[in-house]
């Protein structure tokens, strides 16, 4: 195990049962820990998978230079793993990103623009992978490689981890795949399982799920990164949802430091939604129950947000650094 290539480094990540979040005796909450990752999110998954595919299919070569948009976890999978094999790679994320999901692209060597909101970061991707034959769109959010990287890798050590003992999952989504990919690999292995989503408030993920014909109307700022989508994308299987949930701001924040705090677990925003989504599902179960969730990335990615007092007064969240 001491010399191994960095790519070796994806997944085969760490189950944790959440023990102080139980709610009731019985009834677990388990989460698969995707800081774990070299870049410390799940992205690292599909990125690999992708650029395998491509290297397969031939539209990867040594010459190529992979260009993606991204809220910043995939950026990072993208520069790293453009580094680790050699490659360029371009990147566009919006404003919202933090500094340090910025610096860390960077840090890879990877050519990095930051696009302001309204302008998409993703169209801006799209239109300059046009410009170059060498450049290869990763387009995470239609590309079915996406859901299928979880599908044959996070989906399938979720199943193995917990040996099958799984009657809830529960996960948010911005491309989808991650929900889509995994949910499709239980639902597979037991048609029991019900799946989950957790949606931040100005998402239109869940209006739409539920059929609401103005689901456009319920877009609206958040501070949660990573999570929900503002359209409606081909990544996503919303036909393999059960039920939608949705949480704010601040639920999620408050249960992100929640869990660094009583679980040693130093996790980004979108991991408080899921767990706190996860408890609200936990806590109308009765026993035995176990409710899988996952934590896409590491809190060390928001220190100037979410663990930074300063930044929670701006947002109007201040009480929650004073807990
Ligand atoms: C921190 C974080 N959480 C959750 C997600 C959602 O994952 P997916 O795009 O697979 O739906 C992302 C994706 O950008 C993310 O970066």
């Amino acid at each position: 195990m001491s010399k191994i290539e960095a790519l070796k480094l994806i997944g085969n990540t760490p189950m944790v049962h959440l023990k102080t979040l139980d709610p009731k005796p019985g009834v677990e909450i388990w989460a698969k820990l995707e800081t774990a990752n070299p870049t410390g999110s799940y992205k690292d998954r599909i990125v690999k998978y992708m650029v395998e595919k491509g290297i397969e299919s031939g539209e990867i070569k040594k010459n190529t230079t992979l260009v993606e948009g991204s809220s910043g976890n995939t950026g990072a999978a993208v520069a790293m793993i453009a580094s680790s094999m050699g490659l360029k790679s371009i990147l566009y994320v919006p404003d919202k990103c933090s500094d340090e999901k910025v610096a860390i692209i960077r840090s890879f060597g990877a050519e990095v623009s930051v696009v302001n909101a309204p302008a998409s970061y993703e169209a801006a991707a799209a239109e300059r992978a046009k410009e170059d034959e060498t450049f290869y769109h990763i387009d995470q959010y239609n590309n079915q490689l996406n859901p299928e990287a979880h599908y044959m890798t996070t989906g399938k050590e979720i199943w193995d981890d917990m040996n099958g003992d799984i009657d809830v999952f529960v996960a948010t989504a911005s491309t989808g795949g991650a929900v889509s990919g995994i949910a499709r690999r239980l639902k597979e292995n037991n048609t029991n399982v019900k799946v989950v989503l957790a949606d931040p408030e100005g998402s239109i993920y869940k209006p739409y799920f539920e059929g609401k014909e103005n689901y456009m109307d319920y877009k609206k700022p958040f501070k949660v990164e990573g999570a929900g989508k503002m359209a409606i994308v081909k990544a996503m299987h919303f036909n393999l949802m059960d039920e939608a949930i949705a949480f704010n701001d601040e639920q999620a924040i408050e249960m992100t430091l929640r869990l660094a705090k009583d679980e040693g677990l130093m996790v980004g925003g979108s991991s408080g939604g899921n767990v706190w989504t996860a408890l609200e599902v936990a806590k109308k179960m009765e026993s035995p129950a176990k409710i899988v969730t996952i934590i896409p990335d590491s809190g060390f990615k928001y220190m100037s947000k979410i663990f930074n007092p300063l930044w929670l007064r701006e947002i109007g969240l201040g009480h929650l650094a004073d807990n």
